[in-house]
């Protein structure tokens, strides 16, 4: 219960004074304009947008991660050696599957192919544009796709996603119920780390400044799609809301133009 004879502290109060936004860009010149050039290299492009799948298509998809979640006795009789090794580890990996390698065998084979074009769609653009390769219609692609459902309570931990070049990720499902009121209810009381949020951190020391600003954290909606590369390490608060919270992702590789092209498996 809140005791209004305590004075609220100072820095909830300073939160609340300068919400979080993006600054204005800064259009001010320089003499220096046009003589010094200044190049960020080796940086991460980090694409957000926003993609509004139709409630059918979403559903459907929701509706096979489901069934892939509870697919271990699948990857027992479909992959023995991977599961000799998840039964030596002692860990349950429930994402062990391709549902771009079979469609055919799913009811949802039409939804599943319409989620590869789509998707595919916006990993061609963000390497056209993220990674400036112009040529980014024509490169060989292959990858994996794969989802992760979060019940109430959940959280993933720090990981990044080897042997692929990058990862797209698109939110199916916030819950139940208003958002607002579920999961950021309490935010406040954590100004500068609230609830629901994924973490992204490069694993490289941060040319950024301000030095602490080294995590860019972005709130989970339904249908917002990120892509990103493979190297970024990434991590969720834990998943406070109502009911449950998926997502469905895309490890991607390019595997054109390159050595990867030459790459064969050995003989012994
Ligand atoms: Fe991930």
């Amino acid at each position: 219960m809140t005791n209004s004879l305590v004075e609220k502290p100072e820095h909830l109060k300073f939160f609340e004074e300068h919400p979080k936004g993006k600054e204005q860009e800064d259009t001010r010149t320089d003499p220096l304009d046009g003589h010094a050039r200044i190049e960020q290299l080796w940086t991460t492009p980090f694409m957000e947008v926003d993609i509004t799948l139709p409630d059918a298509i979403r559903y459907d998809l929701i509706n096979v991660l489901h069934k892939k979640e509870q697919s271990l006795q699948e990857i027992r009789d479909e992959n023995p050696q991977f599961y000799s090794i998840v039964d030596s580890k002692g860990f349950y990996a429930t994402t062990h599957y391709n549902l771009f390698a079979n469609p055919q065998e799913y009811p949802e084979k039409d939804t599943i192919l319409e989620f590869e074009k789509i998707s595919t769609k916006l990993i061609r653009y963000y390497i056209r544009k993220g990674w400036g390769i112009q040529q980014a219609d024509e490169l060989e692609l292959e990858g994996r796709c794969f989802g992760n459902i979060q019940q109430p309570g959940a959280r993933t931990y720090p990981h990044y996603h080897q042997d692929v070049n990058g990862v797209l990720v698109h939110y199916l499902s916030m819950g139940e119920g208003n958002l607002t009121d579920n999961v950021m209810k309490d935010s406040e009381k954590s100004p500068r780390h609230p609830t629901h949020n994924v973490l992204f951190q490069d694993p490289r020391p941060a040319i950024s400044y301000p030095y602490w600003q080294k995590i860019h954290a972005v709130t989970p909606r339904v249908g917002l799609t990120l892509i990103h590369p493979n190297y970024l390490w990434h991590e969720t608060n834990p998943w406070l809301g109502q009911g449950e919270r998926s997502c469905i992702v895309v490890n991607f590789r390019i595997v054109s133009h390159g050595y990867n092209e030459l790459i064969k498996p050995f003989r012994f």
